[in-house]
């Protein structure tokens, strides 16, 4: 049996800087992973997947799942037999801005890369990635990286490994195409120069104003984060996650304990930076 991790992804700093002819939008977005996911296991056989865990029942097992999709395309691409006994045990929220199912669908390239001896860094894999959806690349990389273009085109980076980090979720989906299309056309400009950090503080979300408009629960998320102190509180992708960096675990567990007892519904995950 192969495991592979399907660690969240987080935007530290999404920012929208026009609208293209092909409906997706140019994107500057810093991406970071986290230490928590989902899995994705792998054992020969047929093609099939099972789904568990907390937030199995977003999903369904179907074949329009990212995670099946992926397989039949890594057969279609390496010219082997569509297969794989698959199973995807489910700890993120379903669409909820980071990348829960662009995460999965990365793990199962990289499980089927392992059994089928493709080295990881493989061209033709990113290619598959890019194809199945904007962030299925950064979650193949899966290390802090700049993205342009979709987000598909990557630039690894330094990252801020092991810094504490908080991530909530009111428990509303949100749709990303129909935040991209609340989008108010203004490009407000590019990150600023410097380290991972400084882009982070000096960036922002593009994405946070339309996504509030359609899910208000945001605004809580954010208020209930922005008290305690963090170094940067902020929505990740189209939402409705929101995620908050602390100088040390002792304020994040100060910070999660006050979360969870004003918000017992919230999702809340104590994490860190990878
Ligand atoms: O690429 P993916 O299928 O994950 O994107 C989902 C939707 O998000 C797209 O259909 C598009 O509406 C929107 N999107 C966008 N610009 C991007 C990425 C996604 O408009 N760079």
């Amino acid at each position: 049996m192969i495991t592979e991790n399907a660690p969240a992804k987080i935007n530290l700093a999404l920012h929208v800087r026009a609208r293209r002819a092909d409906g997706y939008h140019e994107l500057e977005t810093l991406f970071a992973f986290v230490a928590d996911g989902d899995t994705v296991t792998l054992e020969p056989g047929p093609l099939s997947l099972t789904i568990t865990g907390p937030f199995a029942h977003g999903l369904s097992g179907e074949g329009d799942n990212l995670v099946t999709r992926a397989a039949r395309a890594f057969a279609d691409r390496f010219g082997v037999a569509v297969g794989g006994a698959l199973t995807l045990d489910k700890h993120l929220p379903v669409a909820s801005g980071i990348g829960g199912g662009s995460a999965d669908a990365a793990a199962a390239l990289r499980a089927l890369a392992r059994l089928h001896e493709i080295a990881i860094d493989d061209p033709r894999l990113f290619e598959i990635a890019a194809a199945l959806g904007s962030d299925v690349p950064a979650c193949l990389l899966g290390r802090t990286a700049m993205g342009q273009g979709r987000g598909e085109r990557l630039e690894a980076l330094e990252g801020l490994g092991g810094m504490a980090a908080l991530l909530v979720n009111p428990g509303v989906a949100v749709s990303t195409a129909a935040v991209f299309k609340a989008w108010d056309g203004v490009d407000r400009g590019p990150m600023p120069p410097g380290d991972v950090l400084a882009m982070a503080l000096g960036g922002r979300n593009d994405l946070e104003a339309p996504a509030r408009a359609l899910a208000p629960a945001i605004d809580a998320v954010l208020d209930a984060l922005a008290i305690g102190d963090p170094l940067l509180a902020r929505m990740s992708g189209s939402g409705a996650t929101c995620f908050a960096l602390y100088a040390d675990e002792a304020e994040r567990a100060a910070a999660a304990a006050r979360i969870r007892a004003a918000w017992p519904a919230w999702w809340c995950l104590e994490t860190r930076l990878l």
